[in-house]
Parts: structure tokens; sequence; C-alpha cells
């Protein structure tokens, strides 16, 4: 029979022995410190300035897609209020912000017609970051693809790499002579898997038939985003961002080191691979054969690019095992919730430990120059009182975070950044309102902010100062 592994045996075998204090010096004066965010998730404003919809505001329309019926028509009214917001990113002491493009507000028809209201809108943005010294990061697709787009099958059409190439390139002849660094895609997995495969994201489609076509369609247009940039901005720094998870085995069975390899293939491989011309890992997960009835001819150099940087965003690690009710992957996930581990109010375990792990796993790939870490956070319940928010939770979620990346970078992995994620408690997709990610406190109905002890903490951390 398996052994089971003993969860308290693993988080205490696992325990990082930091040494080094945490300091922001420790990091080196180099190291870029930032905050994350999300048009969708931030900007509101949705039928300003000629914006059109984007599968998120169609969706959630739709009964019983977003958690107490929320929506993100106002969201934290930073189309409005993104100077107030920047010079908090100002006091908070970060010097990055990083930031997405709302297709459908450049693009309303998704490719064709420029929205100049659009283009002005960021760029105020960015003149804003310029003028606050804050160093502006543009992150080109953060899940909201223009409801026009989706008419004509979203990512499911091969011609959404054409109709990418072109918002790519309206965007860098936009911006491109203040913003040095790009990132192409957020996330593609989660576009695949929960977008158009489990349906729990927009657009909403349901099915595996999906996920191989769309999986394709996101690597190809990734590699073929960094392209365009490349080609009108050669001095740009140009990066791709990633959701990773490091993944353990439930027991040391076969069946269930097995089935975290494929769980590790989707989840950590899926899209590095066929960008480093390593091709799609089929070696751990053999359903990814079926993908070459999507390729053509010259798609596997068309897959390639060298990116200057990959972004890894890291939340939790995962336990699986296999599953015989599980067709396709075979395979289910132990929540954490049942393991008797720590946990974010989301059920993400805190793993700092899966941090160090995955940091590790993917310096070992020899294509990649850099590593940062463009997003990495924690949900809690907070509660505003007398002016404060009290997120002790979250403030040692951060200090045993760093400390991991701290110590993968002492070890010699080349890691030249690090973004939280978040500015501001924002529409957490499914979840609305419902789950707080951050260092600032945002009572939705005044749109008042109030910095949590998290975010003080960050600016004692980055600045030395009491705020
Ligand atoms: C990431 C995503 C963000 C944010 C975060 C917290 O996957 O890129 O938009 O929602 O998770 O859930």
């Amino acid at each position: 029979m398996a052994t089971t592994i003993d969860y308290h045996k693993r988080n205490s075998e696992n325990k990082l022995d930091y040494n080094v204090p945490l300091t922001r010096e420790a990091f080196g004066h180099d190291f870029k410190w930032g905050v994350a965010t999300a048009a969708y998730q931030i900007e509101g404003a949705v039928n300003e300035d000629g914006r059109s919809d984007c599968v998120w505001d169609v969706f959630a329309r739709k009964k019983g897609k977003i958690r107490n019926g929320d929506h993100a028509r106002q969201a934290c009214d930073f189309y409005h209020r993104y100077e107030q917001d920047l010079e908090l990113v100002k006091e908070l002491g970060f010097g990055h912000f990083r930031f997405s493009l709302s297709w459908s507000r450049i693009l309303p028809d998704g490719h064709g017609r420029v929205n100049q209201p659009g283009i002005d809108f960021y760029n105020k943005l960015i003149d804003k970051c310029i003028s606050l010294r804050i160093e502006p990061w543009i992150t080109l697709y953060h899940w909201d693809l223009p409801q026009a787009l989706e008419k004509s099958g979203g990512w499911k059409n091969r011609r959404i790499v054409e109709w990418f190439a072109e918002y790519a390139s309206v965007c860098a002849l936009a911006f491109g002579d203040r913003v040095h660094n790009w990132i192409v895609l957020n996330e593609p997995m989660a576009v695949a898997g929960l977008g158009y495969t489990t349906g729990e994201h927009a657009p909403g489609n349901k099915g595996i038939h999906n996920f191989l076509p769309v999986v394709h369609h996101l690597a190809l247009s990734q590699a073929e985003g960094g392209r365009v940039l490349r080609q009108i901005l050669p001095d740009a720094r140009i990066g791709n961002a990633i959701s990773c998870s490091y993944v353990y085995p439930n027991s040391r069975s076969a069946a269930d080191v097995r089935a975290a390899r494929r769980a590790d293939a989707l989840m950590n491989r899926l899209f590095i691979e066929p960008a480093l011309g390593l091709g799609y890992p089929k070696d751990a997960f053999p359903f990814l054969s079926n993908i070459k009835r999507f390729m053509r001819e010259g798609d596997r150099e068309r897959l390639k690019f060298d990116f200057d940087f990959w972004g890894l965003q890291n939340y939790f690690s995962v336990v699986v095992q296999h599953s015989y009710l599980a067709p396709v992957t075979w395979l289910k996930e132990v929540p954490a919730t049942l393991r008797n581990v720590p946990t974010t109010a989301l059920g993400w375990e805190i793993s700092p430990a899966g941090m160090y792990e995955i940091l590790k796993q993917f310096g070992r790939y020899k294509g990649v120059r850099e590593l940062m870490i463009s997003e990495n956070g924690a949900a809690f319940k907070d509660k505003l009182k007398e002016g404060k928010v009290e997120d002790s939770g979250r403030r040692a979620y951060y200090q045993e975070y760093l400390s991991a990346v701290l110590k993968a970078k002492n070890e010699g992995l080349n890691i030249t950044g690090y973004f939280a994620w978040t500015l501001l408690d924002n529409f957490e997709w499914a979840h609305g309102y419902s789950a707080r990610f951050g260092l600032v406190f945002v009572d939705f109905k005044t749109q008042e902010r109030t910095v949590k002890d998290s975010g003080r903490w960050f600016a004692r951390f980055l600045k030395k100062v009491e705020i």
C-alpha cells in the first residue's frame, strides 16, 4: 500500500533555513520592487470613452457566475482615481507599477479602428507614473478579451494570433517611447483552463475539446506578441507572466507520482517549454500529443521566443493524487483545507517552501535568462476598525514568501524583481469583491482607501519610514 506523506513532516522537512535577515538591502540595490494590478479588476468605467464590452462584462451579467452577483462596472474606479492611487504606490515605497491595458478600450472591435480616448487614458497613466518616478510595466493581456472577438470564437479561433499581433503593435507604437518593460500574456493557463474548459471564468466556455486549440493559440500568441514588441521596440525588455505551483504527490505510490508529473506539466511547463523550443510537455502528459491536430507547418518554430525575463506568479503549492474519476487528467487535488496546513481565506496553502522549490525548478531551464516574481500575495478576511486594518496574517505571508525568494536568489538564481499582488482590494474575478488581496483596503461603497498594516510594513521595509 502507498505510504501517505505526513504533511507536518513535509512542512518541517521543508522548513527553510533563512539565515539571512530580511532587509531590502539583502536583495541588492538594483532589485525591482513593485505592485501588480490588472485593468478589469480595478478600472471600472466600463462604458466610458468608447470602451466596448469585454468577455468579463458579458460573463458578469449572467446569473450565478460571480459571487454575490458582483460586477466590475465601477470596481475601484481607478479610471478616475489613478492619480491618487499612483501616489499611494509611491507612499508605500514601490518603484515599479505593473498594470494591464484594456484591449476593448484601445480597439473596441478587437482589431481595426483605434479608440483614441483609450490611448489617451493610458498615456496619462504612464505620464503620471513617470512624474512620480515610478517605472511603468505594461501587461498586454490580462484576460479581458473584447467580446467582439469572442463572437468570432475568441481564443478557439486561430485568427486570434493575427488580432493579438495587431493589438500588440498598436500598443507598442503608442506607449513604447516611455514604457521599457512589457509582459505579453498574464497566466495563459487560467484562460485555457478556467475560461474555455471548466467555464469558471469568462467567457465561460466548457469542454475539454476547447482546451488544446486554446492552449496552442495562446502559446503562438505569446511568442508572436514577443516578436512584434521586439521588432517595434528593439531596446524594450520583454517578458511573459505564467502561473506556477510546486506540485507534491500525495503519496510515494507510482500512480500518485505520475499524477504529480501530469499536474506539473499542466500547471508549470505548458507555456514555457514551447517558447524555449522544447515543445509541449507530452512526456509527462501524453494527452498533449493531440495538440498536433492544431499545429500547422512551421508552428514549432513559431512557438519559440527568447523572452528577456519570465514572470512567475506563485501563491500556493498543491498536493495531487491519482484519480480514476477524472478522465483526461486522471488526477485530483487534495485540498489544503483537508490537510491540516495553514491556508489563506481562499483555502490556498501558505507554502513559502513551495515558492522556493518552484523558483529552483524554473532556475533549471537553460534558456531562461532572468526570473522575476510578477505576482505574489494573499487574501484574508480583513476588517476595517477605527480607521485601521490589522492584517498580520498577510504581513507574515509576505515576510515568509520574501524570505523564500531571497534564499533562492542567494543560492545563485537570477531573480531580479518582486511584484506584490496587489495594490487595492479589487474585483477578484469569480469571487467578486469577497476576496481581498490589497495592501490598501477599499470601501467599495465610498471608494475610500485605507492602507493596511501590511502596506505599512512594506513602507518600513522599502523606505524605512512609518506611514
Ligand atoms: C492571479 C491573477 C490575478 C489575481 C490573482 C489572485 O492568478 O493574475 O489577476 O486575481 O491571481 O487571485
